[in-house]
Protein backbone atom coordinates (compact mmCIF):
# COMPACT_ATOMS: atom_id res chain seq x y z
CA UNK A 1 0.00 0.00 0.00
CA UNK A 2 1.27 3.10 -1.03
CA UNK A 3 2.65 5.54 1.63
CA UNK A 4 -0.03 8.58 1.30
CA UNK A 5 -2.82 5.99 0.82
CA UNK A 6 -1.96 4.83 4.49
CA UNK A 7 -2.11 8.75 5.91
CA UNK A 8 -5.52 8.88 4.10
CA UNK A 9 -6.98 6.00 5.61
CA UNK A 10 -5.42 7.00 9.03
CA UNK A 11 -7.03 10.47 8.44
CA UNK A 12 -10.33 9.00 7.20
CA UNK A 13 -10.22 6.34 10.45
CA UNK A 14 -9.93 9.51 12.22
CA UNK A 15 -12.39 11.41 10.84
CA UNK A 16 -15.14 8.49 11.61
CA UNK A 17 -13.89 8.16 15.24
CA UNK A 18 -14.41 11.56 15.64
CA UNK A 19 -18.10 11.12 13.98
CA UNK A 20 -17.15 14.07 10.93
CA UNK A 21 -19.14 13.34 8.10
CA UNK A 22 -16.66 12.70 5.57
CA UNK A 23 -18.24 14.85 3.29
CA UNK A 24 -17.76 18.30 5.52
CA UNK A 25 -14.29 16.99 6.86
CA UNK A 26 -12.59 19.22 4.63
CA UNK A 27 -14.25 22.03 4.80
CA UNK A 28 -14.68 21.74 8.72
CA UNK A 29 -12.26 23.34 10.32
CA UNK A 30 -12.06 25.20 13.51
CA UNK A 31 -14.78 27.83 14.73
CA UNK A 32 -14.91 29.91 11.92
CA UNK A 33 -15.83 26.29 10.11
CA UNK A 34 -18.65 25.40 12.82
CA UNK A 35 -20.02 28.98 12.70
CA UNK A 36 -20.28 28.88 9.07
CA UNK A 37 -21.83 25.34 9.10
CA UNK A 38 -24.19 25.92 11.93
CA UNK A 39 -25.25 28.97 10.18
CA UNK A 40 -26.16 27.23 7.02
CA UNK A 41 -27.71 24.70 8.80
CA UNK A 42 -29.81 27.10 11.24
CA UNK A 43 -29.80 30.49 9.56
CA UNK A 44 -31.35 32.88 12.06
CA UNK A 45 -30.80 31.13 15.42
CA UNK A 46 -26.89 31.75 14.22
CA UNK A 47 -25.64 35.36 15.61
CA UNK A 48 -22.22 36.31 13.99
CA UNK A 49 -20.31 39.87 15.76
CA UNK A 50 -22.33 42.14 13.14
CA UNK A 51 -25.69 40.73 13.65
CA UNK A 52 -27.99 43.06 15.13
CA UNK A 53 -28.65 40.58 18.48
CA UNK A 54 -25.21 39.59 19.06
CA UNK A 55 -24.86 42.59 21.93
CA UNK A 56 -27.99 41.60 23.58
CA UNK A 57 -27.49 38.14 23.67
CA UNK A 58 -24.17 38.20 24.80
CA UNK A 59 -24.49 40.55 27.98
CA UNK A 60 -27.03 38.69 29.27
CA UNK A 61 -24.80 37.60 32.01
CA UNK A 62 -24.36 38.98 35.26
CA UNK A 63 -21.09 39.39 35.85
CA UNK A 64 -19.57 41.82 33.53
CA UNK A 65 -16.43 39.90 33.43
CA UNK A 66 -18.36 37.22 31.71
CA UNK A 67 -18.77 39.48 28.64
CA UNK A 68 -16.07 37.89 26.24
CA UNK A 69 -16.42 38.07 22.49
CA UNK A 70 -17.50 34.83 20.91
CA UNK A 71 -17.22 34.32 17.11
CA UNK A 72 -20.73 33.28 17.06
CA UNK A 73 -23.25 32.63 18.89
CA UNK A 74 -25.74 29.57 18.59
CA UNK A 75 -29.32 29.81 19.95
CA UNK A 76 -30.49 25.95 19.75
CA UNK A 77 -34.58 25.46 19.89
CA UNK A 78 -34.72 21.73 20.27
CA UNK A 79 -32.36 18.94 21.84
CA UNK A 80 -32.09 17.49 18.41
CA UNK A 81 -30.47 21.18 17.66
CA UNK A 82 -28.19 20.77 20.73
CA UNK A 83 -27.19 17.31 20.00
CA UNK A 84 -26.37 18.71 15.90
CA UNK A 85 -24.66 21.23 16.97
CA UNK A 86 -22.32 18.80 18.95
CA UNK A 87 -21.82 17.10 16.43
CA UNK A 88 -19.98 19.54 14.28
CA UNK A 89 -18.60 21.58 17.31
CA UNK A 90 -16.54 18.21 17.89
CA UNK A 91 -15.90 17.07 14.16
CA UNK A 92 -15.03 20.62 13.43
CA UNK A 93 -12.76 20.57 16.49
CA UNK A 94 -13.90 23.74 17.34
CA UNK A 95 -13.95 25.59 21.09
CA UNK A 96 -16.66 26.55 22.58
CA UNK A 97 -18.66 27.49 25.94
CA UNK A 98 -22.47 26.69 27.15
CA UNK A 99 -24.63 29.25 28.84
CA UNK A 100 -27.91 28.66 30.64
CA UNK A 101 -28.92 31.35 33.13
CA UNK A 102 -25.60 33.10 32.84
CA UNK A 103 -25.13 33.33 36.63
CA UNK A 104 -22.01 31.52 37.14
CA UNK A 105 -19.59 34.56 37.84
CA UNK A 106 -16.17 33.88 36.34
CA UNK A 107 -15.13 34.72 32.99
CA UNK A 108 -15.20 31.13 30.92
CA UNK A 109 -17.33 29.64 32.71
CA UNK A 110 -20.36 30.68 30.61
CA UNK A 111 -18.66 32.55 27.90
CA UNK A 112 -15.46 31.98 25.67
CA UNK A 113 -13.25 34.36 23.43
CA UNK A 114 -13.10 33.32 19.61
CA UNK A 115 -15.13 30.07 20.11
CA UNK A 116 -18.74 29.16 19.86
CA UNK A 117 -20.96 30.02 22.58
CA UNK A 118 -24.29 27.58 22.84
CA UNK A 119 -26.62 29.78 24.45
CA UNK A 120 -29.62 27.66 25.77
CA UNK A 121 -31.82 30.25 25.90
CA UNK A 122 -34.88 28.77 23.95
CA UNK A 123 -34.73 25.77 26.06
CA UNK A 124 -36.87 27.40 28.03
CA UNK A 125 -39.97 24.68 28.27
CA UNK A 126 -41.45 24.02 32.20
CA UNK A 127 -43.98 20.97 32.45
CA UNK A 128 -45.54 20.52 36.16
CA UNK A 129 -46.45 17.02 37.01
CA UNK A 130 -48.70 17.88 39.97
CA UNK A 131 -49.63 14.85 42.50
CA UNK A 132 -48.75 16.54 46.27
CA UNK A 133 -44.90 15.46 47.50
CA UNK A 134 -44.89 13.21 44.84
CA UNK A 135 -44.73 16.02 42.08
CA UNK A 136 -42.14 16.52 39.73
CA UNK A 137 -41.58 19.23 36.84
CA UNK A 138 -39.47 19.41 33.44
CA UNK A 139 -37.30 22.06 33.20
CA UNK A 140 -35.04 23.31 30.02
CA UNK A 141 -31.60 24.78 30.77
CA UNK A 142 -32.52 28.10 29.57
CA UNK A 143 -34.56 29.00 32.68
CA UNK A 144 -34.08 30.94 35.68
CA UNK A 145 -35.27 29.41 38.68
CA UNK A 146 -37.94 32.18 39.45
CA UNK A 147 -39.69 30.62 36.02
CA UNK A 148 -39.54 27.61 37.85
CA UNK A 149 -41.21 28.88 40.92
CA UNK A 150 -43.63 31.05 39.02
CA UNK A 151 -44.32 27.38 37.45
CA UNK A 152 -45.40 25.10 39.93
CA UNK A 153 -47.46 28.26 41.92
CA UNK A 154 -50.41 27.79 40.81
CA UNK A 155 -50.36 23.69 41.80
CA UNK A 156 -49.21 25.25 45.47
CA UNK A 157 -45.84 23.43 44.86
CA UNK A 158 -42.32 24.72 45.34
CA UNK A 159 -38.66 23.25 44.37
CA UNK A 160 -35.23 23.40 45.52
CA UNK A 161 -33.79 25.77 43.34
CA UNK A 162 -31.39 29.10 43.76
CA UNK A 163 -32.42 31.74 46.84
CA UNK A 164 -32.35 34.74 44.65
CA UNK A 165 -34.10 35.03 41.90
CA UNK A 166 -31.64 35.16 38.49
CA UNK A 167 -30.09 32.05 39.36
CA UNK A 168 -29.91 29.74 36.36
CA UNK A 169 -31.45 26.37 36.57
CA UNK A 170 -28.85 24.24 34.69
CA UNK A 171 -25.97 25.97 36.49
CA UNK A 172 -27.27 26.05 39.72
CA UNK A 173 -28.42 22.12 39.48
CA UNK A 174 -25.11 21.24 37.82
CA UNK A 175 -22.62 22.02 40.42
CA UNK A 176 -25.07 20.87 43.45
CA UNK A 177 -26.94 24.33 44.16
CA UNK A 178 -27.98 25.31 47.77
CA UNK A 179 -31.56 26.52 48.92
CA UNK A 180 -32.98 27.37 51.88
CA UNK A 181 -34.34 24.04 52.24
CA UNK A 182 -31.12 22.11 51.89
CA UNK A 183 -31.54 20.55 55.88
CA UNK A 184 -34.64 18.98 55.12
CA UNK A 185 -34.52 17.59 50.92
CA UNK A 186 -30.57 18.11 50.12
CA UNK A 187 -29.30 19.76 47.51
CA UNK A 188 -30.78 20.94 44.22
CA UNK A 189 -28.94 17.94 42.47
CA UNK A 190 -30.42 15.94 45.24
CA UNK A 191 -33.77 16.33 44.16
CA UNK A 192 -33.23 15.68 40.31
CA UNK A 193 -34.62 12.40 39.01
CA UNK A 194 -33.42 12.33 35.34
CA UNK A 195 -31.33 13.97 32.87
CA UNK A 196 -31.90 14.53 29.18
CA UNK A 197 -28.22 14.77 28.07
CA UNK A 198 -26.38 15.68 24.51
CA UNK A 199 -23.01 13.68 24.53
CA UNK A 200 -20.06 15.08 22.94
CA UNK A 201 -20.42 13.04 19.66
CA UNK A 202 -24.00 14.15 19.42
CA UNK A 203 -25.40 11.38 21.06
CA UNK A 204 -28.42 12.00 23.02
CA UNK A 205 -29.46 10.11 26.27
CA UNK A 206 -30.68 9.74 29.27
CA UNK A 207 -29.49 9.24 32.65
CA UNK A 208 -31.80 8.26 35.76
CA UNK A 209 -31.38 5.45 38.69
CA UNK A 210 -31.97 2.77 35.75
CA UNK A 211 -30.46 3.93 32.55
CA UNK A 212 -26.82 5.54 32.30
CA UNK A 213 -27.18 5.05 36.56
CA UNK A 214 -23.05 5.67 36.40
CA UNK A 215 -23.81 9.32 34.24
CA UNK A 216 -26.78 9.62 36.56
CA UNK A 217 -24.52 9.95 39.86
CA UNK A 218 -21.87 12.23 37.83
CA UNK A 219 -24.24 14.72 36.92
CA UNK A 220 -24.75 15.39 40.71
CA UNK A 221 -22.41 18.02 41.48
CA UNK A 222 -19.76 17.13 38.52
CA UNK A 223 -20.83 20.31 37.04
CA UNK A 224 -20.17 20.57 33.07
CA UNK A 225 -17.81 17.70 32.63
CA UNK A 226 -20.17 15.17 30.74
CA UNK A 227 -22.25 16.71 28.36
CA UNK A 228 -24.90 19.26 27.78
CA UNK A 229 -27.99 18.56 29.88
CA UNK A 230 -31.16 19.60 27.65
CA UNK A 231 -33.82 19.39 30.09
CA UNK A 232 -34.12 18.31 34.06
CA UNK A 233 -36.79 16.52 35.95
CA UNK A 234 -36.98 17.45 39.28
CA UNK A 235 -38.98 16.63 42.49
CA UNK A 236 -41.01 19.37 43.87
CA UNK A 237 -43.28 19.39 46.80
CA UNK A 238 -46.22 20.72 48.33
CA UNK A 239 -45.57 24.00 49.77
CA UNK A 240 -47.84 26.25 48.78
CA UNK A 241 -46.78 29.02 51.54
CA UNK A 242 -43.58 30.31 53.28
CA UNK A 243 -42.93 31.75 56.24
CA UNK A 244 -39.74 34.57 55.47
CA UNK A 245 -38.21 37.27 58.07
CA UNK A 246 -35.86 39.62 56.36
CA UNK A 247 -33.70 40.53 59.74
CA UNK A 248 -30.65 43.40 60.01
CA UNK A 249 -28.65 44.36 63.16
CA UNK A 250 -26.13 46.55 64.24
CA UNK A 251 -22.08 46.70 64.52
CA UNK A 252 -21.99 45.58 67.68
CA UNK A 253 -24.10 42.64 67.14
CA UNK A 254 -22.35 40.58 64.68
CA UNK A 255 -20.47 38.17 67.66
CA UNK A 256 -24.36 37.45 68.41
CA UNK A 257 -25.13 37.08 65.05
CA UNK A 258 -22.13 34.72 64.28
CA UNK A 259 -23.17 32.33 67.23
CA UNK A 260 -26.61 32.51 65.75
CA UNK A 261 -25.50 31.41 62.70
CA UNK A 262 -23.27 28.33 64.67
CA UNK A 263 -26.51 27.94 66.77
CA UNK A 264 -28.26 27.65 63.33
CA UNK A 265 -25.81 24.88 61.79
CA UNK A 266 -25.97 22.76 65.05
CA UNK A 267 -29.91 22.72 64.89
CA UNK A 268 -32.01 20.01 64.01
CA UNK A 269 -35.51 21.61 63.36
CA UNK A 270 -38.24 18.93 61.78
CA UNK A 271 -39.39 21.84 59.43
CA UNK A 272 -37.19 23.44 56.33
CA UNK A 273 -35.79 25.62 57.05
CA UNK A 274 -32.82 28.10 56.29
CA UNK A 275 -31.21 31.65 55.80
CA UNK A 276 -28.70 33.57 53.69
CA UNK A 277 -26.55 34.98 56.35
CA UNK A 278 -24.12 38.26 55.24
CA UNK A 279 -22.26 41.04 56.82
CA UNK A 280 -22.02 44.39 54.76
CA UNK A 281 -19.19 46.46 55.95
CA UNK A 282 -18.61 50.06 54.50
CA UNK A 283 -15.12 50.99 55.15
CA UNK A 284 -15.75 54.52 55.06
CA UNK A 285 -18.03 54.31 57.92
CA UNK A 286 -16.02 51.12 59.72
CA UNK A 287 -19.75 50.08 60.02
CA UNK A 288 -20.67 46.78 59.62
CA UNK A 289 -24.44 45.55 58.86
CA UNK A 290 -25.43 41.67 59.59
CA UNK A 291 -28.79 40.94 57.56
CA UNK A 292 -30.95 37.59 57.55
CA UNK A 293 -32.69 36.65 54.61
CA UNK A 294 -34.80 33.50 56.83
CA UNK A 295 -37.52 31.35 55.08
CA UNK A 296 -38.91 28.21 56.66
CA UNK A 297 -41.74 26.23 55.01
CA UNK A 298 -45.33 26.52 56.87
CA UNK A 299 -47.28 29.11 58.13
CA UNK A 300 -45.76 29.80 61.13
CA UNK A 301 -45.19 33.44 61.96
CA UNK A 302 -42.25 34.49 62.50
CA UNK A 303 -40.51 31.53 61.44
CA UNK A 304 -39.42 29.82 64.84
CA UNK A 305 -35.86 28.60 63.01
CA UNK A 306 -34.18 32.14 63.37
CA UNK A 307 -35.51 33.02 67.12
CA UNK A 308 -32.02 32.94 68.48
CA UNK A 309 -31.39 35.72 65.56
CA UNK A 310 -34.73 37.84 66.87
CA UNK A 311 -33.10 37.58 70.46
CA UNK A 312 -30.51 39.83 69.26
CA UNK A 313 -32.94 42.79 69.14
CA UNK A 314 -32.66 43.54 65.01
CA UNK A 315 -32.53 47.33 64.40
CA UNK A 316 -35.32 46.24 61.36
CA UNK A 317 -37.18 43.02 60.79
CA UNK A 318 -40.28 42.28 58.46
CA UNK A 319 -41.56 39.10 59.01
CA UNK A 320 -44.47 38.00 56.31
CA UNK A 321 -46.34 34.48 55.01
CA UNK A 322 -46.72 34.47 51.54
CA UNK A 323 -45.20 32.85 48.81
CA UNK A 324 -42.35 31.58 47.06
CA UNK A 325 -42.73 33.86 44.25
CA UNK A 326 -43.72 36.94 45.91
CA UNK A 327 -40.36 36.01 47.92
CA UNK A 328 -38.01 35.41 45.63
CA UNK A 329 -39.21 38.13 43.64
CA UNK A 330 -38.01 40.62 45.97
CA UNK A 331 -34.18 39.23 45.67
CA UNK A 332 -33.15 39.96 42.05
CA UNK A 333 -29.63 40.65 41.36
CA UNK A 334 -29.69 41.90 37.52
CA UNK A 335 -27.45 40.99 34.60
CA UNK A 336 -24.22 43.44 33.84
CA UNK A 337 -24.24 45.30 37.17
CA UNK A 338 -20.48 44.83 38.11
CA UNK A 339 -17.50 42.63 38.62
CA UNK A 340 -18.44 40.06 40.83
CA UNK A 341 -15.71 37.14 42.34
CA UNK A 342 -16.75 35.14 45.29
CA UNK A 343 -14.39 32.83 46.96
CA UNK A 344 -14.20 30.87 50.10
CA UNK A 345 -13.44 27.89 52.04
CA UNK A 346 -15.44 25.81 54.93
CA UNK A 347 -14.98 25.83 58.33
CA UNK A 348 -16.47 23.62 61.62
CA UNK A 349 -19.22 25.36 63.55
CA UNK A 350 -16.64 27.92 65.70
CA UNK A 351 -17.99 31.01 66.72
CA UNK A 352 -14.76 32.44 68.32
CA UNK A 353 -12.93 31.57 64.92
CA UNK A 354 -15.56 32.96 62.70
CA UNK A 355 -15.74 35.97 64.52
CA UNK A 356 -12.05 36.32 63.92
CA UNK A 357 -12.13 35.86 59.99
CA UNK A 358 -14.89 38.56 60.35
CA UNK A 359 -12.57 40.99 62.03
CA UNK A 360 -9.32 40.18 59.72
CA UNK A 361 -12.14 40.61 56.68
CA UNK A 362 -13.31 43.99 57.96
CA UNK A 363 -8.64 44.87 57.81
CA UNK A 364 -8.37 43.23 54.48
CA UNK A 365 -11.85 45.85 52.79
CA UNK A 366 -10.10 48.75 54.50
CA UNK A 367 -6.66 47.81 52.12
CA UNK A 368 -8.72 47.33 48.73
CA UNK A 369 -11.34 50.71 49.75
CA UNK A 370 -10.07 52.70 46.81
CA UNK A 371 -11.23 50.06 44.75
CA UNK A 372 -13.77 51.84 42.38
CA UNK A 373 -17.42 50.74 42.83
CA UNK A 374 -16.20 48.07 45.65
CA UNK A 375 -18.78 46.44 47.88
CA UNK A 376 -17.54 43.43 49.94
CA UNK A 377 -19.77 41.05 51.56
CA UNK A 378 -18.91 38.15 54.02
CA UNK A 379 -21.37 35.98 53.51
CA UNK A 380 -22.03 32.44 55.94
CA UNK A 381 -23.23 29.36 54.63
CA UNK A 382 -24.88 26.63 56.56
CA UNK A 383 -24.71 23.63 55.70
CA UNK A 384 -26.34 21.30 58.49
CA UNK A 385 -25.44 17.30 58.19
CA UNK A 386 -29.16 16.48 58.00
CA UNK A 387 -28.37 17.90 54.04
CA UNK A 388 -25.51 15.51 53.51
CA UNK A 389 -27.66 12.77 54.95
CA UNK A 390 -30.24 13.53 52.12
CA UNK A 391 -27.84 12.11 49.40
CA UNK A 392 -26.52 9.35 52.14
CA UNK A 393 -29.75 7.49 52.56
CA UNK A 394 -31.36 8.06 48.75
CA UNK A 395 -29.54 4.82 47.56
CA UNK A 396 -28.08 7.46 45.11
CA UNK A 397 -25.70 9.41 46.36
CA UNK A 398 -24.18 12.53 44.68
CA UNK A 399 -19.50 13.64 44.10
CA UNK A 400 -19.76 15.83 46.61
CA UNK A 401 -19.73 12.76 49.47
CA UNK A 402 -20.06 14.83 52.52
CA UNK A 403 -19.91 13.32 55.92
CA UNK A 404 -22.91 13.57 56.96
CA UNK A 405 -22.12 13.33 61.18
CA UNK A 406 -20.37 16.97 60.82
CA UNK A 407 -22.33 20.23 60.47
CA UNK A 408 -20.42 23.14 58.71
CA UNK A 409 -20.21 26.43 57.58
CA UNK A 410 -18.91 28.17 54.13
CA UNK A 411 -17.44 31.74 55.24
CA UNK A 412 -16.75 33.32 51.70
CA UNK A 413 -16.56 37.21 50.99
CA UNK A 414 -18.37 38.00 47.87
CA UNK A 415 -17.04 40.94 46.00
CA UNK A 416 -18.16 43.54 43.63
CA UNK A 417 -16.01 46.45 41.72
CA UNK A 418 -16.15 48.70 38.70
CA UNK A 419 -13.02 48.51 36.53
CA UNK A 420 -11.50 45.61 34.46
CA UNK A 421 -7.93 47.33 35.46
CA UNK A 422 -8.56 46.16 39.10
CA UNK A 423 -9.54 42.54 38.14
CA UNK A 424 -6.01 41.43 39.43
CA UNK A 425 -5.70 43.40 42.09
CA UNK A 426 -9.02 41.73 43.47
CA UNK A 427 -8.29 38.31 42.57
CA UNK A 428 -4.86 38.94 44.48
CA UNK A 429 -7.03 40.11 47.39
CA UNK A 430 -9.11 37.48 48.00
CA UNK A 431 -6.36 34.49 47.34
CA UNK A 432 -3.93 35.85 49.85
CA UNK A 433 -6.78 36.46 52.16
CA UNK A 434 -8.56 33.54 52.19
CA UNK A 435 -5.55 30.75 51.70
CA UNK A 436 -3.98 33.01 55.09
CA UNK A 437 -7.13 31.98 57.38
CA UNK A 438 -7.98 28.67 55.84
CA UNK A 439 -4.07 28.10 56.79
CA UNK A 440 -5.18 28.97 60.59
CA UNK A 441 -8.53 26.62 60.25
CA UNK A 442 -6.25 23.91 59.25
CA UNK A 443 -3.85 24.59 62.13
CA UNK A 444 -6.86 24.38 64.59
CA UNK A 445 -8.33 21.91 63.27
CA UNK A 446 -10.81 23.32 62.42
CA UNK A 447 -10.76 23.12 59.00
CA UNK A 448 -12.90 21.63 55.95
CA UNK A 449 -11.61 21.10 52.65
CA UNK A 450 -14.95 21.12 51.14
CA UNK A 451 -15.39 23.94 48.47
CA UNK A 452 -18.70 24.76 46.60
CA UNK A 453 -18.56 25.58 42.96
CA UNK A 454 -21.23 28.23 43.49
CA UNK A 455 -19.19 30.62 45.53
CA UNK A 456 -15.98 29.34 44.67
CA UNK A 457 -13.67 31.51 42.45
CA UNK A 458 -11.90 30.43 39.47
CA UNK A 459 -8.46 30.10 40.82
CA UNK A 460 -10.34 27.62 43.59
CA UNK A 461 -10.48 23.66 42.85
CA UNK A 462 -13.70 22.15 43.95
CA UNK A 463 -12.40 18.69 42.94
CA UNK A 464 -9.65 19.24 45.45
CA UNK A 465 -12.47 19.05 48.55
CA UNK A 466 -13.99 15.82 46.87
CA UNK A 467 -13.32 12.31 48.47
CA UNK A 468 -10.74 11.07 45.95
CA UNK A 469 -11.97 7.81 44.72
CA UNK A 470 -15.52 9.89 43.67
CA UNK A 471 -12.59 11.78 41.69
CA UNK A 472 -11.83 9.02 39.98
CA UNK A 473 -14.85 7.86 39.21
CA UNK A 474 -15.62 10.94 37.68
CA UNK A 475 -12.83 10.71 35.74
CA UNK A 476 -13.66 6.86 34.63
CA UNK A 477 -17.26 8.03 33.74
CA UNK A 478 -16.09 10.90 31.65
CA UNK A 479 -13.72 8.58 29.78
CA UNK A 480 -16.45 6.12 28.47
CA UNK A 481 -19.13 9.34 28.07
CA UNK A 482 -16.39 11.99 26.14
CA UNK A 483 -14.34 9.61 24.76
CA UNK A 484 -13.02 12.33 22.60
CA UNK A 485 -12.56 14.70 25.74
CA UNK A 486 -15.33 17.27 23.44
CA UNK A 487 -15.95 18.69 27.51
CA UNK A 488 -12.43 19.07 29.05
CA UNK A 489 -10.44 20.76 25.31
CA UNK A 490 -13.35 22.06 23.56
CA UNK A 491 -15.51 23.06 26.01
CA UNK A 492 -12.78 23.86 28.77
CA UNK A 493 -14.29 26.65 30.59
CA UNK A 494 -15.73 26.21 34.14
CA UNK A 495 -14.91 24.15 36.84
CA UNK A 496 -13.24 21.01 34.84
CA UNK A 497 -11.63 17.19 36.50
CA UNK A 498 -8.53 18.35 34.14
CA UNK A 499 -7.05 16.72 31.31
C1 LIG B 1 -21.99 19.98 5.27
O1 LIG B 1 -21.75 21.37 5.14
C2 LIG B 1 -22.67 22.03 4.32
C3 LIG B 1 -22.25 23.49 4.18
O2 LIG B 1 -21.50 23.93 5.27
C4 LIG B 1 -24.06 21.89 4.95
O3 LIG B 1 -25.03 22.51 4.12
C5 LIG B 1 -24.41 20.43 5.10
O4 LIG B 1 -25.65 20.30 5.77
C6 LIG B 1 -23.36 19.73 5.91
N1 LIG B 1 -23.65 18.33 5.97
C7 LIG B 1 -23.62 17.64 7.11
C8 LIG B 1 -23.96 16.21 6.99
O5 LIG B 1 -23.35 18.15 8.17
C1 LIG C 1 -33.36 39.35 17.10
O1 LIG C 1 -34.07 40.45 17.61
C2 LIG C 1 -35.37 40.61 17.06
C3 LIG C 1 -35.94 41.89 17.58
O2 LIG C 1 -35.79 41.97 18.97
C4 LIG C 1 -36.19 39.38 17.42
O3 LIG C 1 -37.47 39.48 16.84
C5 LIG C 1 -35.50 38.13 16.91
O4 LIG C 1 -36.20 36.98 17.35
C6 LIG C 1 -34.10 38.07 17.44
N1 LIG C 1 -33.40 36.94 16.87
C7 LIG C 1 -32.68 36.09 17.60
C8 LIG C 1 -32.03 34.99 16.88
O5 LIG C 1 -32.54 36.22 18.81
C1 LIG D 1 -15.79 40.47 15.04
O1 LIG D 1 -14.89 39.38 15.05
C2 LIG D 1 -13.75 39.62 14.23
C3 LIG D 1 -12.96 38.33 14.16
O2 LIG D 1 -12.60 37.92 15.46
C4 LIG D 1 -12.98 40.78 14.78
O3 LIG D 1 -11.86 41.06 13.96
C5 LIG D 1 -13.88 42.01 14.85
O4 LIG D 1 -13.20 43.05 15.50
C6 LIG D 1 -15.16 41.71 15.61
N1 LIG D 1 -16.05 42.82 15.52
C7 LIG D 1 -16.71 43.29 16.54
C8 LIG D 1 -17.66 44.42 16.28
O5 LIG D 1 -16.59 42.82 17.69
C1 LIG E 1 -41.68 23.00 24.23
O1 LIG E 1 -43.07 22.80 24.34
C2 LIG E 1 -43.75 22.97 23.10
C3 LIG E 1 -45.24 22.88 23.35
O2 LIG E 1 -45.53 21.72 24.11
C4 LIG E 1 -43.26 21.92 22.11
O3 LIG E 1 -43.88 22.11 20.87
C5 LIG E 1 -41.76 22.07 21.95
O4 LIG E 1 -41.26 21.03 21.15
C6 LIG E 1 -41.06 22.01 23.28
N1 LIG E 1 -39.66 22.34 23.12
C7 LIG E 1 -38.69 21.60 23.61
C8 LIG E 1 -37.31 22.09 23.38
O5 LIG E 1 -38.89 20.60 24.26
C1 LIG F 1 -45.54 17.72 51.86
O1 LIG F 1 -44.36 18.28 52.39
C2 LIG F 1 -44.61 19.36 53.26
C3 LIG F 1 -43.29 19.98 53.61
O2 LIG F 1 -42.41 19.03 54.13
C4 LIG F 1 -45.35 18.86 54.47
O3 LIG F 1 -45.60 19.94 55.33
C5 LIG F 1 -46.67 18.25 54.03
O4 LIG F 1 -47.31 17.67 55.11
C6 LIG F 1 -46.43 17.20 52.96
N1 LIG F 1 -47.70 16.86 52.39
C7 LIG F 1 -48.07 15.63 52.18
C8 LIG F 1 -49.39 15.46 51.54
O5 LIG F 1 -47.36 14.68 52.48
C1 LIG G 1 -30.73 28.68 70.04
O1 LIG G 1 -29.58 28.59 70.88
C2 LIG G 1 -29.68 27.55 71.84
C3 LIG G 1 -28.47 27.66 72.72
O2 LIG G 1 -27.29 27.75 71.95
C4 LIG G 1 -29.76 26.22 71.13
O3 LIG G 1 -29.90 25.17 72.08
C5 LIG G 1 -30.97 26.22 70.23
O4 LIG G 1 -31.01 25.05 69.46
C6 LIG G 1 -30.90 27.41 69.29
N1 LIG G 1 -32.13 27.48 68.53
C7 LIG G 1 -32.15 27.66 67.21
C8 LIG G 1 -33.50 27.68 66.60
O5 LIG G 1 -31.15 27.80 66.54
C1 LIG H 1 -28.20 50.59 66.61
O1 LIG H 1 -27.28 51.63 66.49
C2 LIG H 1 -27.90 52.89 66.47
C3 LIG H 1 -26.85 53.93 66.14
O2 LIG H 1 -25.63 53.61 66.76
C4 LIG H 1 -28.57 53.14 67.80
O3 LIG H 1 -29.24 54.37 67.78
C5 LIG H 1 -29.59 52.05 68.05
O4 LIG H 1 -30.14 52.16 69.34
C6 LIG H 1 -28.96 50.70 67.91
N1 LIG H 1 -30.03 49.70 67.95
C7 LIG H 1 -29.91 48.56 68.58
C8 LIG H 1 -31.10 47.63 68.51
O5 LIG H 1 -28.90 48.23 69.17
C1 LIG I 1 -46.22 39.92 52.29
O1 LIG I 1 -47.00 38.92 51.69
C2 LIG I 1 -48.11 39.42 50.98
C3 LIG I 1 -48.94 38.22 50.57
O2 LIG I 1 -48.24 37.41 49.68
C4 LIG I 1 -47.63 40.25 49.82
O3 LIG I 1 -48.73 40.78 49.13
C5 LIG I 1 -46.76 41.37 50.33
O4 LIG I 1 -46.17 42.05 49.25
C6 LIG I 1 -45.66 40.82 51.21
N1 LIG I 1 -44.94 41.93 51.82
C7 LIG I 1 -43.62 41.95 51.87
C8 LIG I 1 -43.02 43.14 52.54
O5 LIG I 1 -42.93 41.05 51.43
C1 LIG J 1 -31.53 3.85 42.91
O1 LIG J 1 -30.86 2.66 42.60
C2 LIG J 1 -30.21 2.08 43.72
C3 LIG J 1 -29.36 0.93 43.22
O2 LIG J 1 -30.06 0.20 42.26
C4 LIG J 1 -31.28 1.66 44.71
O3 LIG J 1 -30.66 1.13 45.87
C5 LIG J 1 -32.08 2.89 45.12
O4 LIG J 1 -33.15 2.52 45.95
C6 LIG J 1 -32.62 3.61 43.92
N1 LIG J 1 -33.15 4.87 44.39
C7 LIG J 1 -34.25 5.40 43.91
C8 LIG J 1 -34.63 6.72 44.49
O5 LIG J 1 -34.92 4.89 43.05
C1 LIG K 1 -13.36 53.27 36.65
O1 LIG K 1 -14.76 53.39 36.62
C2 LIG K 1 -15.22 54.71 36.77
C3 LIG K 1 -16.74 54.66 36.84
O2 LIG K 1 -17.27 53.87 35.80
C4 LIG K 1 -14.69 55.58 35.64
O3 LIG K 1 -15.13 56.90 35.81
C5 LIG K 1 -13.18 55.51 35.64
O4 LIG K 1 -12.68 56.21 34.53
C6 LIG K 1 -12.69 54.08 35.59
N1 LIG K 1 -11.26 54.05 35.75
C7 LIG K 1 -10.50 53.29 35.01
C8 LIG K 1 -9.04 53.33 35.35
O5 LIG K 1 -10.92 52.58 34.12
C1 LIG L 1 -21.23 8.46 21.31
O1 LIG L 1 -20.58 8.22 22.54
C2 LIG L 1 -21.22 7.29 23.37
C3 LIG L 1 -20.45 7.25 24.68
O2 LIG L 1 -19.10 7.00 24.45
C4 LIG L 1 -21.27 5.94 22.69
O3 LIG L 1 -21.96 5.03 23.50
C5 LIG L 1 -22.00 6.09 21.37
O4 LIG L 1 -21.96 4.89 20.68
C6 LIG L 1 -21.35 7.18 20.52
N1 LIG L 1 -22.18 7.40 19.35
C7 LIG L 1 -21.67 7.50 18.13
C8 LIG L 1 -22.64 7.74 17.04
O5 LIG L 1 -20.47 7.40 17.93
Amino acid sequence: MPYFHLLTSAALLGAIAQGVSAQNASTCAGVSGACSQLASLYGDSVLSNSSSNYTTVNTQFWDLRSDLAPSCIFLPNTADEVASALGILSSCQAEFAVRGGGHMNFPGSNNIDNGVLLALNNLNNITVNANGNESTFTVGPGNRWFEVYAALEPFGLYAIGGRLKTIGVSGLSLIGGFHYFINKYGFAMDNIVQYDVVLGNGTQVVANNATNPDLFWALKGGANNFGVVTRFTTRAYAIPEISTTMLQFNTSAVEAWVQATVDLANSTPDVAAGAVLTIRYDPATKMATPGVLGVQAGTESPPSCFANFTAIGPTAQIDNVTTPTVWHDQLDSPDQMYRVQFGHHTILPDTTRIFAIYQAWTEAVDNVADVEGLQSTFVLNVMPKSAAAVSKNNGIGNVWGLDDTQNLIAWQTANTWQNASDDLRMTNWITKFLDYHHRINQQMGLASEFLYMGDAAEFQNPFLGMPFENVQRMRAIRAAYDPQGVFTHLNWGGFKLGA
